[in-house]
């Protein structure tokens, strides 16, 4: 196990897209596990393998209170089930110290491959719903930040500039 180092806006590697896995290895295995101790360490709920620089479509997550039922999602694909979007305030462990309103599709439908490559389908609500969304964007090479104003947006890259400085 180790600590993975996780990008942060506006770090142009973020804007990746992540390639689909062939075939689940050791390797993906591996990471998944690196990439759950980096979250549960942050701390954080979601962490997708583009946040650490690894350009393929895993993402991990862990909305539990218990901190104690991880979630290994590879290859995620996300439909949409009818026109409901809620608002949720989200933050990101790529964009520290900030939190903001996104609005998403409430009722999604997530399949995805497990670590060991078994195919599964998962009917997620409310914060799952969000965070899995919020992740699949990140394989695309999507911040929730890219939802918000530009403005707002600026704002906060001049500001985590200053801090990335310091
Ligand atoms: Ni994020």
């Amino acid at each position: 196990m180790a600590l993975l180092e996780i990008l942060e806006f506006p770090d142009p590697r973020l804007r990746t897209k992540a390639k689909p896995i062939g075939s689940v290895s050791d390797r993906h295995r591996q990471l998944a596990d690196d990439m759950l101790e980096t979250m549960y360490d942050a701390p954080g709920i979601g962490l997708a393998a583009t946040q650490v620089d690894v350009h393929e479509r895993l993402i991990v997550i862990d909305v539990s209170s218990e901190r104690n039922d991880p979630l290994v999602l590879i290859n995620p694909e996300v439909t949409v089930l009818g026109h409901e979007m809620r608002s949720y305030e989200e933050g990101c462990l790529s964009v520290p110290e900030y939190q903001d309103t996104v609005k998403r599709p409430a009722n999604v439908q997530v399949s995805a491959l497990d670590r060991h490559g078994k195919p599964f389908v998962i009917q997620p609500d409310e914060l799952l719903a969000v965070c899995v969304q919020h992740e699949i964007d990140h394989l695309n090479g999507k911040l929730f930040v890219d939802y918000l104003s530009s403005l707002k947006r600026q704002r906060l890259r001049s500001k985590l500039k200053k801090r990335q400085r310091a």
